[in-house]
């Protein structure tokens, strides 16, 4: 039997139109363009403000541009899964608000959690349905509404974050193409360094949790980054010596955008050149799960077929990892 390989046939994404700038920000808390740009690399941030609309809203713009790039028939589609810490409601999921919204009547689907590096675990949870043969088109997505778990009154974390979505179709292929490698890890003794204090099942929501600001994201960033910078770089190396990939026939970084410092360790460690690796942090900051699909839909039209991508994040759990892709079709302006 042939082999199959999931390969990415196309790219959607959506971030909102408002912008929030390091002068708005400064006006917010103690804080200044200079601080920002130097320690973290975010100029500006989209946030999506309209009342009433969350983290599915931004999925359906990018899964419904996904699907026209695509010429995808909304019959066809097998599964949908996304990757969010901010999900409309504690449940029902995105995914089965986004299957209604698309008006996918033959798709299952679900959300994975694991907070920034959820488009790492969707790419090979993914691919996996796909090597299976049992799955032909399975959507991807990767949503935060970060602005909604961010303490705009907390200069060390509201710096950081916006919001924005990207989705990825993954296809069944017996090309040479597609995703080709991960690795990912776990470790749960990261929870005291980087999680939301109140609204889960610990801690649910009372008067007490909203006075005392527990429902945003809380972050150590001094451990955090130190971790961040360890792993991400350990990892990329690693996949890429476990797939005799080296400067030369990477063709392509994408890290989490969590911080510039943490982005050149990761290209200084593989020895890559910035220019090899795909940096928008200044125009969107963190995103979480959605920021390394946001990065594709920026560059997409610099790919070519064959070129070898190496994705890698780090995020709350901890959770971290790198994907190895070897990308399926010429890219085009859009
Ligand atoms: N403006 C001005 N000063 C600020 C500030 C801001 N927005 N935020 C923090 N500071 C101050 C601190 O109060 C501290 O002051 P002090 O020395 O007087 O106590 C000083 O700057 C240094 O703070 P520190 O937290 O050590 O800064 P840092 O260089 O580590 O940068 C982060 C903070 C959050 C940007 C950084 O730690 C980081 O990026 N962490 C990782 C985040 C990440 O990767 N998350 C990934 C998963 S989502």
């Amino acid at each position: 039997m042939e082999n199959i390989n999931a390969v990415i046939t196309g790219v959607g994404g959506y971030v909102p139109d408002y912008v929030l700038t390091n002068d708005e920000i400064s006006k917010m808390v103690d804080t200044n363009d200079e601080w920002i740009m130097t320690r973290i690399g975010v100029k500006e941030r989209r946030i999506l403000n309209e009342e009433g609309l969350g983290t599915s809203y931004m999925a359906r713009k990018a899964a419904k541009q996904l699907m026209q790039r695509t010429n995808s028939n909304p019959d066809d589609i097998d599964l949908v899964i996304v990757a969010t810490s901010t999900g409309d409601y504690v449940f029902p999921s995105v995914a089965s608000i986004l299957c209604d919204k698309l008006g996918l009547k033959n798709a299952f689907a679900f959300d994975l959690s694991a907070a920034c590096s959820g488009f790492l675990y969707l790419m090979e949870t993914g691919a996996s349905f796909i090597r299976s043969g049992r799955y032909k088109k399975v959507i991807i997505v990767g949503a935060d509404k970060m602005s909604a778990i961010t303490d705009y009154t907390d200069r060390a974390t509201c710096p950081i974050f916006g919001d924005g979505a990207a989705a990825f179709m993954l296809e069944p292929t017996t090309e040479n193409v597609g995703i080709m490698d991960a690795i990912l890890h776990t470790d749960g003794k990261g929870l005291p360094f980087l999680h939301m204090k109140a609204g889960g099942s610990v801690c649910p929501a009372s008067y007490f949790t909203v006075d005392n600001h527990m429902h945003y994201v809380y972050q150590e960033g001094r451990t955090v980054f130190k971790y961040a910078v360890s792993n991400m770089s350990n990892v990329s190396a690693e996949i890429a010596e476990r797939n005799h990939l080296d400067k030369d026939s990477i063709n392509w970084v994408i890290p989490h955008q969590a911080n510039m410092r943490i982005i050149d360790a990761v290209a200084n460690r593989l020895e890559l050149p910035l220019d090899k690796v795909m940096i928008n942090i200044q125009r969107y900051g963190n995103s979480s799960a959605a920021t390394l699909p946001l990065c594709i839909w920026d560059f997409e039209s610099k790919l070519k077929k064959g070129d070898n991508l190496i994705f890698t994040a780090f995020g709350a759990g901890f959770t971290w990892g790198a994907v190895y892709v070897k990308w399926g079709y010429d890219g085009k302006e859009q």
